[in-house]
Order: C-alpha cells, then sequence, then structure tokens
C-alpha cells in the first residue's frame, strides 16, 4: 500500500511516518518544507521524501497522488494565536490549499484520510460530543479565532458532499488535543499550543499565563493514540473506516486548564531549577490573543463510533502522556537539573 502524506514533518505527520515505517510494511511517499523531524528516517527504503512548498509543486504533487493509494493532506496551520494574528493565511493553507487536493481525490478517485479538527463543534452546549448530532457552533465574525474552525468544518462538507455525489472514499477523523514530543516550538513566545507553551515557561522560569483564569476544560489525548487510531483507518478493515467522521479524543482525561497547569509545574520543578519560579498568573483572552478571540469551555468528545468500528480507544492517560512529553523536552533543551 502506498501512501501520500503531505506535511509529513508536522506533529502528527512525523509521527504517523515513524509508526508506518516502524510497524507496517506500507510504503510512504512524503512532503513538507522542513525535515527535521524525519531525520532518522530520511533513507529509510519504504519512505521517499520530497523536501519543498506543496504550493509550488502541484505537479509533482499530481503525478504522486496517481500513484498512491490513501491520500492525506495533514499540512495546515493547528494554534489559535495564528488564527488571531493571521487569519487569512490560515485560510489559505488549511482551506484554499487543501480544497484543490480534495478536488483531485475525488477527480483521481483516491481514497481521502482528512484532518478535520474537534473545533468545528466549537461552542456546542452538548455534555458530549457526537459526529452525527452535535450542532457545529461558532461566534461573529469579528472573533477571527473561527476561520480556522470554519474553514475546516466547511471542507468536511465538501467531502462530505463528493461522498454522496461521486462516491468519494473519505475518512473524516477529528483530533482532540493531541499532544506529546513535538507538538510545537518551545521557544516560541505565546504562539505554541497549550502544553508546548506551559513546559517552555517552566524550563525557562517564566510566569504560565492562564487565560480567563484556566477554568476552560479540554480532553488531552497522547499522540500514541492518536496514532493507533490513523494506523486502524488507513487499515480500514472491513471498509470500517468508509465514509466515516471519528472523534479521536480521551473522553477519561477532562482537566481545567488551571489543573494542566499544576500538574505540568510539579513535574518540571521535580526535574528543572528554574522552574520552582514559576507563578501562574490570570490574563484576559483578549490581552493573550486579542480581540479576535473567543473560547472553548468545554470539548468532550463522544468515542463510540471509534471504539466500536475501529476497536480503538486511549491507553495512554495524562499523567504518563505528560511525563514523555516532559522527558522529550528535557532531551532537546537542557537545563539545569534539580539535584
Ligand atoms: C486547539 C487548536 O485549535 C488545534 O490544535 C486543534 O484543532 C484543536 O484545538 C485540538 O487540538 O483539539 P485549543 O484547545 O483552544 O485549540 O488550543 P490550545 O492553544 O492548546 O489552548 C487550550 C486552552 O489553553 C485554551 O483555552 C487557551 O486559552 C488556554 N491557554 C493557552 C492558556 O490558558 N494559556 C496559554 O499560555 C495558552
Amino acid at each position: 500500500m502506498n501512501i501520500f502524506i503531505m506535511g509529513a514533518n508536522g506533529f502528527i505527520g512525523s509521527h504517523l511516518c515513524a509508526a508506518i515505517l516502524n510497524q507496517t510494511p506500507w510504503h510512504i511517499v512524503a512532503i513538507d518544507r522542513f525535515d527535521d523531524r524525519l531525520k532518522k528516517y530520511i533513507t529509510h527504503p519504504h519512505l521517499q521524501f520530497f523536501l519543498g512548498d506543496i504550493n509550488q509543486h502541484m505537479d509533482w504533487i499530481k503525478t504522486q497522488m496517481l500513484r498512491c493509494d490513501i491520500i492525506m493532506p495533514l499540512a495546515a496551520i493547528a494554534t489559535p494565536a495564528t488564527y488571531v494574528h493571521d487569519p487569512l493565511r490560515v485560510f489559505e493553507l488549511d482551506f484554499e490549499m487543501n480544497l484543490q487536493i480534495i478536488r483531485l481525490c475525488a477527480e483521481y478517485k483516491k481514497r481521502l484520510i482528512f484532518p478535520s479538527t474537534s473545533e468545528v463543534y466549537g461552542m456546542c452546549h452538548d455534555a458530549v460530543f457526537d459526529e452525527e448530532s452535535s450542532y457545529c457552533v461558532t461566534g461573529p465574525i469579528h472573533k477571527e479565532r473561527w476561520i480556522y474552525a470554519s474553514s475546516k468544518q466547511l471542507l468536511d462538507r465538501i467531502i462530505y458532499a463528493y461522498g454522496k455525489r461521486d462516491g468519494l472514499d473519505y475518512c473524516l477523523f477529528r483530533p482532540f488535543n493531541w499532544y506529546g514530543p513535538g507538538l510545537d516550538d518551545l521557544e516560541k513566545s505565546h504562539r505554541s499550543r497549550v502544553v508546548t507553551q506551559f513546559i517552555g515557561h517552566a524550563l525557562r522560569g517564566e510566569p504560565i499565563s492562564l487565560v480567563d483564569g484556566g477554568l476552560q476544560k479540554r480532553c488531552f489525548t497522547y499522540i500514541d493514540d492518536g496514532i493507533r487510531a490513523l494506523l486502524a483507518i488507513i487499515e480500514n478493515k472491513n471498509q470500517a473506516a468508509h465514509q466515516m467522521i471519528f472523534n479521536i479524543g480521551n473522553p477519561h482525561e477532562n482537566i481545567s486548564i488551571a489543573d494542566l497547569a499544576e500538574k505540568i509545574l510539579a513535574y518540571m520543578a521535580a526535574h528543572v531549577k528554574q522552574s520552582k519560579q514559576t507563578r501562574l498568573v490570570s490574563v484576559t483572552g483578549e490581552d493573550y490573543y486579542g480581540s479576535g478571540y473567543q473560547d472553548i469551555h468545554l470539548r468532550v468528545p463522544c468515542i463510540e463510533r471509534a471504539q466500536q468500528l475501529l476497536h480503538w480507544h486511549p491507553q495512554i492517560g495524562l499523567d504518563e502522556g505528560l511525563q514523555k512529553t516532559i522527558a522529550d523536552c528535557l532531551i532537546r533543551y537542557p537545563m539545569d537539573a534539580c539535584t
């Protein structure tokens, strides 16, 4: 089986490539602007890697799509700070670029595995979000945060429509706060997702900002659990993933951002001297992100469909996942260890 992965050096892409190359006989064709996370695998006989920007190599992409069985367009901006500060860049990459790939999948009759997102449910009031019955609720236009959810939601609808009209073979997966080694750049100030952001601040002994007090909750899902779900989707035993949407998240690890900060700080303070100086401070969403920000207070996935059809359930709890993530950071950014 040949799998074409765009954005292969990203957080999900790089973990997926590693799992495929280590655990399966499948072949990968991959493209990304960077290759740092894939360095270890670049010469693997089952990986054909192309270093380049997907925007500038459409002819090469078309050729590879024709050769491959499964197309996974994983290149996207997925950091809320960017939704607010550069919404058009999010639209151009996440929506416009991926729309071209989706159309080609329909034209070439290729199987498409597409990253939707937990964010499509937006500010839905359901206690648990269901793929088929929950509403997708976003805010007013001046709340620019929703450009990402709106872009992804429209792509989900377009893919669904191609499925109905042309029989496009697709599967949409919705990650719920996947985290793990290599999530974002630790050194980016106020531009990363929350787990990286908090670890980075604690590494440097800087204050941790709790947006609006940190009462909002997320279900954090360790990357290895997410990747196991993707391998089951790719394998597609008995066509279980055909034209399906799956929430892939860990409903048992529904934790407030303030509690997450306490947990990360406790682990970090046990290993890094500077972390003992870190304090938790509350800031408004507007001060932290800008006026285009609006938050989601509760986001719990229903995972019954993934459990039944993919025989998948999350296996790695938050404590274990955070320890692995932090251990990786400490290797890559050695600081003064606690004695
Ligand atoms: C994320 C991103 O949109 C995507 O990565 C993805 O599609 C989706 O959700 C997902 O992974 O499920 P969000 O959970 O809001 O959105 O992203 P984070 O930046 O990780 O923020 C989580 C929460 O922590 C937010 O409430 C945010 O306000 C808060 N936060 C973030 C802080 O309190 N302090 C910080 O320094 C950073």
